[in-house]
């Protein structure tokens, strides 16, 4: 392993972007299937592994809705947060905001209830064994109406303590951020942070929407804003924080070719953008890999890799107390390095 490799490998960092449905392993979806009496309709884990190609973002949400089918009882939901939770310590990931799916398990008859009690089960299990603090993000399913959102936040109103904001996922073009101008109100009125994807595949009008209608306070993906110079000098000024995920890019052929991964250019142009897996049991690599591809394809040194993590931190939704001390953290890895190279 290189320098910059073992560096990244033990940068301390956040991720932000993370859809925990998006982490069931191929091993835990049979363990589970098997456990819920579910037939799959794959017959072993390599022909798992060999559906995962896919052509665009749609091809790929088909199957993850599918997959989610095996989901079930709150022991369920607890085994994939910690799956996660272990996997992204090992790449020193010491705070983690996750999305949750609602729509996907309640519209197949799954109480609400049940996936919030299993996900926190395992969000206390990474606080208390990992050492990790861990924020959560109900995102609402944008091929959906609005109306299906608003019933869904009627849901969380009991958890809204355990929520730290709304997010907005699922097939994206066709869908603008606009058509959920309400219920994001109504979420800020209750206090929740909001954040949207948008400009993932959709065009640049669908980030200027998730920022000037909805009003979200970090934007996920956001990739295509290097076709809008002057939203790019906007955002830049604003500080706005990117949640960019370089494999998923790839799998999802949204980026061709990694070399040319924006990344680069909107760090240059001094947006705040950070590293993510998004959905790592469907791409190819949790966190540590997504800043490894990039190291492997763009002029990136460690220096680079070293503010994307900064801005994990400064971007999240922690107090400023809790971030000064992980940038501390952060802060003394960097010149232990320093002084060992
Ligand atoms: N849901 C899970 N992963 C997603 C992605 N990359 N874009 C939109 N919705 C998603
Ligand atoms: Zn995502």
């Amino acid at each position: 392993m290189n320098n910059l490799s073992q560096f990244i490998k033990g940068l301390p960092k956040a991720e932000l972007h993370l859809h925990i449905e998006g982490s069931l392993e191929p091993t835990l979806m049979f363990q589970l299937a098997e456990r819920n009496r579910i037939k799959l309709p794959f017959k072993d884990i390599e022909s798992v592994k060999e559906a995962y190609n896919f052509n665009n973002l749609q091809e790929f949400l088909n199957i993850y809705y599918q997959s989610a089918n095996v989901l079930r009882t709150e022991e369920d939901f607890r085994d994939l947060a910690r799956d996660y939770f272990y996997r992204a310590s090992r790449d020193n990931v010491i705070h983690s905001e996750i999305f949750f799916d609602p729509q996907t398990h309640t519209d197949r008859g799954i109480p609400f209830d049940v996936v919030m009690r299993g996900l926190l089960a395992g969000i206390a299990e990474a606080e208390s064994q990992l050492g990790m603090t861990v924020q959560l993000i109900m995102c609402f399913l944008r091929h959906l109406d609005e109306e299906s959102a608003f019933t869904t936040l009627r849901m969380a109103e009991p958890w809204l303590d355990k929520i730290t904001a709304v997010g907005l996922d699922s097939s994206e073009v066709g869908h603008p951020p606009s058509k959920f101008k309400h219920v994001f109100a109504t979420a800020r009125q209750k206090g929740l942070k909001l954040v949207a994807h948008a400009g993932e595949e959709g065009p640049p009008s669908y980030i200027d929407e998730a920022i000037d209608v909805l009003k979200v306070d970090r934007l996920d993906h956001g990739n295509r804003i290097v076709e809008d110079p002057l939203l790019v000098t906007r955002m830049a000024r604003s500080g706005m924080t990117f949640t960019l995920c370089p494999l998923s890019n790839q799998k999802l052929q949204v980026v061709k070719d990694l070399k040319k991964h924006p990344l680069p250019y909107m760090l240059k142009h001094g947006l705040r953008v950070t590293i993510n897996s998004d959905d790592p049991a469907y791409f190819g690599g949790y966190v540590n890999d997504n800043y490894q591809v990039l190291a492997e394809n763009c002029a990136l040194d460690a220096n680079d890799f070293a503010l994307i993590a900064r801005n994990s931190f400064l971007g999240s939704f922690l107090s400023d107390e809790t971030v000064t001390h992980y940038i501390e953290v952060l802060d003394k890895y960097t010149a232990s390095f320093e002084a060992r190279a």
